[in-house]
């Protein structure tokens, strides 16, 4: 999904040449994310002038495109902001006049990288061109950028020269959606805005010397100066702005929505002027400094800010970051950052921390591994390690998970845990499915976020809503985790990114520590969250004596999961050469599995699907012959999951049904069973021999042969396996 990158230097010198590579290098990092085109904006060679410069294609045609354009790179600046974008097309095709930064004129007066969908861009489009605003290209980001100049415009006329974020509110009024967006303008050198609502936001902070305290001061607007109107007035988006003893309230006018800017969609200026006189005295703030930013004898501190949609480019910068929430605008100016808030909110936080990563650069790096992919699946011997470890005891067979310890009993008491995620994600729920339902013994549901939402699904009280997601910023699972939220369930998440939105917003979770994951096609996160969701399960459990068994077996079997996934990775040269001979240039491919190998099944059709484009369905062994076995002849190419279960014997017949109707398929069996040597030597079928564990924890060793099949397919079809077609690693868009 489209990526924002930021960068503000304060009293450190810089020139055009260095601040262009920062920003440059910042998109770079952020490519795994998924896009098809970038943009840069910095000041030009005119007093308070932005250069534009972007490009449809990879950050390299960027580079090419500024190399073109050719600014002058020696040019220095003592305190500068540039913002650049990475963008995944949603309105509009991927062309040059689509690229962000968008602008509100020719002359650049603002800029802005958006990253979300403005949901109600059409009604602000149309206002606008009735106003008389261009528009030139096709995207919704367009709109706030223009919105920006013509609050900004119809206030300076009436002598109300805002500051940069009292203007951001305002803006922020009129525009529905999501976002997370940085603006710039001519009309506030050197200054920048941050604002988020859904989609993540944070910034990275360097000084050389160490900040007075490590937090930022949420600053809300001073009530004790508000204009009080005594009735409801229209504000400029047909929205009416009600006044009562502590709060301002926003309410939508009904009757006339399209109010915003001047009542009827025409120009007149006279809902306007009602506008003014509210926005000038509500957005009257204090004057206020930020602690954090405060040197000892209160001389300016020089200082650099990276503002990013993601840790991974701002890591090789600084490791102290400040994640936003939603709705925060960070107005960084003068070497400061501030926090401000529309509205005082009960019981919210009056700081942001600033936090210390504990990310290393090298774990954003691809090191000696051709793809990230590669690296990711060549990691997991240490990422699932580290996911269990100092959570569990071996020794005395205990998980202890601090982020859950106090709720289990809560959610021991729950009459039902519904498991929700997307893609990947979906599939470790899938994958645990059966051993959380026996180790807790409460009915366990699995959903995918899009189906839920659209359903509308009945949530109660006493539901427990579990949420795994790698990036924790998958839009249909954030939405529908505030759906659950507003149902009042209690919720918990499975996450692997740090201060994304998901862990920040359920009651209580697990990270899964797999460290970052850049390829969109997600391998180690999938193992990480199995073992979080087993050691869940297992600490579910752990007051049941009848489970003590059964769970000493699974506590045992997770001890050996990271030397038996490095066992599994030596099957390489073996897939390597399956992918180029028997599995080269088929089109569709089946998978077979049942039971706890189901979700197996599933997760390497995806992976299949996903990066080497080629047809793929992981089909339950079961409904076989209700259907798919009509496909099976001596040319399908077929993979079955046959590792020892209790549903060994059916899985056999299963794979039988197929070898009696000609079919060669690839067994992925444990070593050296003899059902299936015999089989290889007499019925023509090929085996991926696995280590053998605990039946729950089978799958976490026999998805790896098709990760590394599905990455050497594509790889063999000249595919970026990285940054595959169409697809994006954090969907941020619904
Ligand atoms: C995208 C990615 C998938 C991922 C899914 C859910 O589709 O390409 O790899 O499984 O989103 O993402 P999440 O971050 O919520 O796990």
């Amino acid at each position: 999904m489209c990526g924002i990158f930021g960068y503000c230097n304060y009293l450190v010198e810089k020139s055009r040449g260095e601040i262009m590579d920062t920003l440059v290098e910042g998109l770079e990092r952020l490519e795994y994310r998924g896009y098809d085109s970038t943009g840069i904006a910095i000041d030009g060679d005119e007093l308070d002038s932005t250069l534009i410069i972007k490009q449809i294609g990879k950050v390299s045609a960027l580079k090419k495109e500024i190399a073109k354009v050719n600014p002058n790179r020696d040019v220095t600046f003592v305190s500068h902001c540039g913002i650049a974008h990475t963008r995944w097309a949603t309105h509009g095709e991927p062309k040059q006049v689509n690229c962000h930064p968008q602008r509100s004129d020719p002359n650049n007066e603002f800029v802005i990288v958006h990253n979300g969908i403005i949901t109600n861009f059409r009604e602000l489009k149309t206002l606008l061109l009735n106003k008389g605003y261009k528009f030139e290209s096709e995207t919704d980001t367009e709109c706030i950028a223009k919105l920006f100049k013509h609050l900004y415009d119809i206030n300076y006329q009436n002598g109300h020269e805002l500051d940069f974020h009292e203007l951001t509110k305002l803006v922020l009024l009129e525009i529905e959606g999501s976002y997370g967006l940085l603006c710039r303008s001519s009309h506030y050198p050197n200054e920048v805005i941050a604002t988020r609502k859904g989609s993540p936001l944070l910034i990275g902070v360097k000084s050389e010397k160490k900040l007075k305290v490590d937090f930022v001061d949420v600053e809300f607007p001073d009530e004790s100066n508000l204009g009080r109107p005594e009735t409801p007035l229209i504000a400029a988006n047909g929205k009416a702005i009600h006044s009562d003893d502590n709060n301002i309230t926003v309410t939508t006018n009904k009757k006339n929505p399209d109010a915003f800017l001047n009542g009827n969609g025409h120009s007149s200026g006279s809902h306007d002027d009602n506008l003014l006189p509210i926005a000038a005295n509500e957005f009257n703030l204090r004057y206020s400094q930020s602690r954090a930013f405060l040197s000892e004898d209160g001389s300016p501190t020089p200082v650099e800010f990276f503002l990013s949609s993601d840790a991974s480019s701002v890591i090789k910068h600084t490791k102290k970051v400040l994640f936003l929430e939603d709705d925060d605008i960070a107005h960084i100016y003068d070497g400061e950052l501030h926090i401000h808030r529309s509205r005082r909110e009960v019981g919210a936080s009056m700081t942001r921390s600033i936090q210390t990563l504990e990310m290393e650069l090298a774990q954003i790096m691809k090191g000696p591994y051709k793809h990230f992919m590669q690296k990711e699946i060549y990691e997991q011997p240490e990422s699932t390690f580290n996911t269990m470890r100092g959570r569990i005891d071996f020794e005395n067979n205990s998980i202890n998970l601090g982020g859950l310890k106090a709720w289990l009993p809560a959610i021991r008491r729950a009459r039902r845990i519904i498991m929700i995620a997307c893609g990947t994600s979906y599939h470790s729920c899938l994958a645990t499915r059966a051993i959380f339902e026996e180790l807790s013994e409460i009915p366990v549901s699995v959903e995918l976020a899009s189906d839920f939402l659209d359903r509308k699904s009945p949530v109660f009280r006493d539901d427990i809503c579990v949420f795994v997601s790698q990036s924790g910023e998958t839009a249909d699972t954030m939405l529908a985790l505030n759906y659950t939220l507003e149902r009042g369930a209690l919720t918990v998440g499975i996450v692997n990114t740090v201060g994304s939105s998901i862990s920040r917003a359920t009651h209580c979770g697990v990270h899964i520590n797999a460290g970052p994951e850049i390829g969109v096609a997600s391998t180690k996160a999938y193992t990480s969250q199995y073992i979080a969701l087993v050691m869940f399960a297992l600490s579910l459990s752990d007051d049941r004596v009848s489970k003590l068994e059964r769970r000493e077996a699974i506590i045992q079997g997770l001890k050996l999961i990271p030397s038996q996934v490095k066992q599994v990775l030596k099957l390489e040269p073996k897939i390597k050469e399956l992918c180029a001979t028997k599995l080269a240039d088929q089109k569709s491919l089946l998978i077979l599995g049942r039971g706890y190998q189901f979700a197996s099944a599933l997760e390497g059709a995806l992976k299949i699907k996903e990066i080497s484009y080629m047809h793929s369905e992981g089909v339950l062994a079961g409904e076989l012959k209700h259907g798919v076995l009509a496909l099976v002849d001596e040319n399908l190419p077929l993979i079955a999951f046959g590792t020892r279960d209790s549903l060994f014997p059916k899985v056999l017949s299963s794979i039988e049904q197929v070898t009696a109707r000609k079919g060669h398929p690839i067994v992925i069996c444990n070593e050296n069973d003899e059902v299936w040597m015999e089989k290889a030597v007499n019925s023509n079928l090929e085996t991926l021999e696995v280590p053998q564990t605990v039946d729950c924890l089978q799958g976490l060793l026999n998805i790896v042969p098709l990760q590394l099949m599905s990455y050497w397919l594509a790889v063999n079809k000249g595919i970026d396996v990285d940054f595959p077609r169409n697809l994006a690693k954090s969907v941020t868009v619904e």
